[in-house]
């Protein structure tokens, strides 16, 4: 099964440029049609048209898949809500139909004791959060199934993706932070997954304390998008293998990039001002010691 996932990002990697925004608008069946390539099956008659694409969901313990849902079985087994919350990335309220989180993890874990449990929220497009059991069952975790203002979805992000089948989404206000409430869109993938077991060579082991508060930083905000040493997302930029960045970059100029990005380029990583001048030290301090310990299994492989 996690060739079947290889595949989806291989697939998706290699699909060219992002989808318009006018193609992101219809329906998610044709925008995951023209993602994979494949001739989705046209929506038969009887389901409305944003159900036609399957929703395929994989919930995986371990590395195994144990389960596969598709939108039809969760939508029998878990009555889905309806209501309207802020959303960061459109800026302001939207409205959704969602299931709540927790029925979703009972489903597709069942027998799980899963506050306890570490997981891991894979999206379509290499972005790959790590998040606690705990966190996942606070009251007002959902995972939105339709867009109820733009039939197949409103665009989202700066590449204007198509956030469908499956948004996460937190309803409360107290929930709107996107570093601990982290909004994967096109989700695909649940995994349990002990951090140590996959993620393991991010880990900067005997480092100083500086370090290990740049791991600490890195590993709740960046780590969804950045790998080290192949492990992490992939919407940005591997940082450590085979060059360090701080190889190849000076440092007051990685400092700024991540203060700011957009005053270097125009691209899809997001600017984080609440971080201080001894957060960036403790970044720094992190990619450092990383150098000192890189590891990389694929080396010999093709890139990817
Ligand atoms: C939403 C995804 C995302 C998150 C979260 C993210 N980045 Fe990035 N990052 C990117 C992308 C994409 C790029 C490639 C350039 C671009 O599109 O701006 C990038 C580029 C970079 C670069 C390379 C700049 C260069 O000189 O080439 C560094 C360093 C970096 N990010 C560090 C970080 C750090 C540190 C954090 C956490 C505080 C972080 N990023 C969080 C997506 C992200």
């Amino acid at each position: 099964m996690k060739r079947l996932a290889l595949l989806f990002l291989l697939i998706v990697a290699c699909d060219g440029p992002a989808p318009s925004a006018s193609s992101a608008l219809s329906s998610s069946a044709t925008a995951s049609a023209a993602r994979t390539g494949s001739a989705a099956p046209a929506g038969s008659a009887e389901v409305p048209e944003s159900d036609a694409d399957p929703g395929t969901l994989f919930f995986k313990h371990d590395g195994e898949t144990k389960r596969t849902l598709i939108r039809k079985e969760l939508v029998s087994a878990i009555e889905p809500e309806t209501w309207r919350a802020y959303d960061p990335y459109y800026n302001r309220e939207k409205h959704y139909r969602a299931l709540p989180l927790r029925a979703v993890l009972k489903l597709g874990f069942p027998g799980v004791k899963l506050e306890a449990q570490h997981f891991i929220l894979e999206a379509l497009d290499g972005y790959k959060v790590p998040i606690s059991g705990k966190r996942l069952l606070e009251d007002g975790g959902y995972i939105a199934i339709r867009d109820l203002e733009v039939p197949g979805w409103e665009p989202i992000g700066q590449r204007k993706a198509n956030p469908g089948p499956y948004y996460v989404v937190w309803r409360k206000p107290t929930q709107h932070d996107l570093k601990t409430h982290p909004r994967p869109w096109q989700l695909s993938v649940i995994a349990i997954s002990p951090f140590e077991k996959s993620y393991p060579h991010t880990i900067p082991t005997g480092a100083g304390a500086d370090a290990q508060a740049g791991f600490a930083i890195f590993r709740e905000q960046c780590l969804r998008c950045h790998a080290i040493n192949r492990e992490g997302g992939r919407v940005g930029p591997e940082l450590n293998v085979p060059k360090n960045i701080l190889e190849y970059r000076p440092i007051a100029q990685v400092r700024a990039y991540i203060q700011n990005p957009l005053s270097f380029r125009y691209g899809n990583m997001p600017a984080n001002p609440h971080l201080s001048e001894k957060d960036l030290d403790h970044l720094v301090a992190y990619f450092r010691a990383m150098s000192e310990r890189k590891h990389d299994p694929k080396k010999d492989k093709s890139a990817h």
